[in-house]
């Protein structure tokens, strides 16, 4: 069932909560180094400002235990800062999520005005979905938006129990979320063919519901990255000291029969002697990796061939790593790839994480139709799962 979007409700003179996800990478000296998170979420924020209402931003920043709780790499003054930039407006910054500080600025935020409140994780309710503290912040607010793709796996406080907590009150998706759905969910489900599937990464076994999932759906899934040597082993291969989940071998025979006619593997693969780019290197038979080395890419005559299927995709959906692409000339496998990717027209969705930072290291995310903001969210979502923290927005 489609979603209302924030463009569907009355803002004007309306307080609306946001949640956010700005859980963006930080350097050692705490200065923001891909603000992409913050970016994708302007168009909802500047929908609410331009017609009169009163933004509070609210967002989780890493992992804080406790004890580490004063840490710079916890606190989202600096993203207050990166926003205020962002948008040239002032935004307001609240030391604490519902204490004080945060309450006395709620009371003064006039329209047009932003805050943002310090990180929700400070506080143990929002990992426990704690009721108190989601009403305290449903009380905030007139209208909740949900525009936190990347974190909307997790019920969190935030995520789950605020929205709850509203009530009749109006609970609503930004558009990031709508689109990030709109990619990953609806066209993933009703894809135009051929519809193909990249999928890479370093474990079968953090991709097997996603390689089922998608076995049913794609004309085509291709296999590359580490996970393909268990599938090589799986072949009665030799890996050499490649990265391999024996206990995933079975599995692995079990794919590649359900998907015999859909399944594409490497033919051949980059290896070396050691995890260097300045190592031995040859390239082989798939299957025929020499024992003192290991495959840290796919070789040349399967990037070549996996391009191919590329060409010929009307969707594209992509996961994961082919090599080690960090590392030169590893990159190779995963950049003819995103190269293919970018030179096709189809409807192309690369999945967060490391697929994302490649598209981007490589030069191509504008090229292609949608780049997810969420690494195990988008996951979750190609492995067909529903979130139920978008299941309790209204619906159209
Ligand atoms: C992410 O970066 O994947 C999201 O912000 C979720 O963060 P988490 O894995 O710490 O819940």
């Amino acid at each position: 069932m489609a979603k209302k979007t924030i463009a569907d409700v009355e803002v004007a003179g309306q307080t609306v909560l946001i949640r956010v996800d700005f859980n963006v990478p930080l350097d050692e000296q705490g200065n923001i180094t891909d603000d992409r998170r913050i970016r994708m979420t302007l168009p909802t924020l500047t929908s609410v400002l331009d017609r009169g209402g009163k933004l509070i931003l609210m967002s989780h920043l890493g992992r804080p235990t406790g004890a580490d709780s004063d840490a710079f790499q916890f606190t989202l003054q600096a993203i207050a800062n990166r926003l205020g930039e962002l948008l040239d407006r002032e935004v307001v910054f609240a030391t604490d999520t519902v204490g004080t500080d945060a309450q006395s600025k709620v009371t003064s935020l006039q329209p047009g005005g932003i805050l943002l409140l310090e990180n929700l994780r400070l506080n143990p309710g929002e990992k426990k979905g704690d009721s108190d503290f989601s009403q305290a912040l449903a009380n905030m607010a007139d209208i909740y938006c949900n525009d936190a793709f990347g974190s909307c796996a997790k019920p969190d406080a935030s995520l789950f129990g605020v929205p709850k907590a509203m009530g009749n009150r109006p609970k609503v998706t930004g558009f990031l979320l709508a689109k990030e759905i709109a990619y990953l969910t609806d066209t993933i489900s009703n894809p135009d063919r051929p519809f193909v599937a990249i999928l890479g990464g370093a474990k079968v076994s953090d991709k097997i519901t996603v390689i089922e999932n998608l076995l049913d759906q794609c004309d085509k899934v291709l296999i590359g990255g580490a996970m393909a040597y268990t599938f090589a082993l799986a072949s009665g291969g030799t890996i050499g000291k490649s990265l391999v989940e024996p206990d995933k071998v079975d599995l692995a025979q079990k794919l590649m029969a359900r998907g015999k006619d859909t399944l594409v593997l490497p033919v051949d693969t980059h290896c070396g002697d050691n995890f260097h780019s300045d190592c031995r290197k040859q390239i082989v038979n798939a299957g025929e990796i020499p024992a003192n080395f290991e495959g840290l890419d796919i070789g040349p005559q399967t990037a070549a061939h996996f391009a191919e299927i590329v060409a010929t995709a009307k969707t594209v959906v992509w996961n994961g790593p082919m090599g080690v692409f960090e590392m030169p000339p590893f990159d190779h496998g995963t950049q003819t790839v995103a190269q293919a990717i970018a030179n096709s027209s189809a409807t192309s969705i690369i999945g967060g994480g490391d697929s994302a930072a490649a598209i981007q290291q490589f030069g191509f995310a504008d090229q292609v139709s949608h780049v997810s903001t969420g690494g195990g969210a988008s996951l979750a979502l190609l492995e067909g799962k529903a979130f139920e923290t978008v299941a309790v927005l209204d619906d159209v």
